[in-house]
């Protein structure tokens, strides 16, 4: 029996019998109990209350493979090859850049990644069912230049995918960190492989967060924020994470699909809409190295402009931080 399944037996967060469960999943009442302690790996809390059972403490909503199917548009669906569901992962990012089917469209979430990445060598968080973990695979041609801006555009599909599930109040700082009143509630890691100038793989892996807890929360080392807040904020439900998802997708595939043809000038004035830090004076940093000035947008190619002493300079690679002066994201 997988852990998966006693967790969907009590993902409705209601009181359920040792007898009804052993029932459902064909195991002994002995062996639920067992099961039920091997839940606390996950930091999932699960109250026992004599005479009526066990209780998955709030509830969770898991991700489905039929619901996010059934919620793609045409366009998204007929980009996917391949869509799986894991219950953990390393990485959602490693498991795609392995997968060995065609180069488009090969699709995962998972529930948990146990050696989740950022970017800069960071970790990601990555609790069980509590955020979304997503990664997409697509084939190019052209090579390190066709890709160009793309990491940008990523960032901009993810705040149309937040606003057509009716959350709002997003900007994106440079590159791609989505952030929500000063904290971040997204990252974005591109990672490619195969010949930098002929045919390569991209693979876009989005960390999105959904409903974090607090504990989870102290390993994270900079201002965050979770979804649930911002509907609350927002005055509206927090949708499910497979609508979440399903929208996720329905923006993320046709960029990918079409973006060797249009290229970041089709994403470059929503990306300046979205702009957290124009017109303010902010610190770059690479490694050792930093630079001041006024950020001034990107260019065509989705480089950073920083004015400086009068004069305009860019700045690319996906290796850079950006601080506001005296402030702290
Ligand atoms: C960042 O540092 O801002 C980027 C975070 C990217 C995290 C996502 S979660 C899904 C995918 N798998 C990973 O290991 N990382 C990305």
């Amino acid at each position: 029996m997988r852990s998966t399944d006693l967790i969907r037996c009590l993902s409705d967060g209601e009181f359920h019998s040792g007898a009804e469960i052993g029932l459902a999943l064909g195991i002994s009442r002995a062996a639920v109990w067992k099961q039920i302690q091997k839940l606390a790996a996950l930091e999932l809390s699960v109250e026992s209350v004599k005479g009526r059972g066990y209780r998955l403490t709030g509830g969770l909503d898991l991700l489905d493979k039929l619901s996010i199917d059934a919620a793609l548009n045409q366009a998204a669906r007929s980009c996917v090859s391949r869509l799986d569901i894991l219950s953990s992962v390393d990485s959602t990012n490693s498991y795609v850049m392995e997968c060995d089917s065609a180069d488009g469209g090969n699709v995962c979430l998972a529930e948990q990644q146990t050696a989740g990445r950022g970017r800069r060598g960071r970790t990601w968080v990555s609790p069980f069912g509590k955020n979304l973990y997503l990664s997409c695979s697509w084939g190019f041609e052209g090579g390190a230049a066709v890709l160009e801006g793309l990491s940008l555009a990523v960032g901009v599909a993810l705040v149309r995918a937040l606003e057509a599930c009716s959350l709002s109040g997003f900007v994106l700082k440079w590159p791609n960190d989505l952030l929500w009143c000063g904290r971040k509630v997204a990252g974005v890691l591109l990672e490619v492989s195969g010949d930098a100038s002929g045919h390569c793989r991209l693979v876009a892996g989005l960390g999105l967060n959904v409903s974090m807890s607090s504990r989870d929360a102290d390993q994270i080392t900079q201002p965050w924020v979770d979804l649930r807040e911002v509907a609350l904020s927002n005055n509206v439900p927090l949708p499910s994470r497979n609508e979440i998802a399903a929208e996720v997708l329905n923006q993320l595939l046709p960029l990918l699909r079409d973006y060797s043809e249009k290229g970041f000038s089709a994403w470059r004035d929503d990306w300046m809409l979205l702009d957290a830090y124009r017109g303010r004076e902010v610190r770059l940093t690479s490694g050792a190295q930093s630079v001041t000035g006024i950020a001034s947008g990107v260019d065509n190619g989705g480089a950073l402009l920083l004015e400086h002493a009068g004069k305009m300079k860019k700045f690319s690679g996906g290796e850079l931080s950006m601080r506001l002066l005296g402030g702290s994201t």
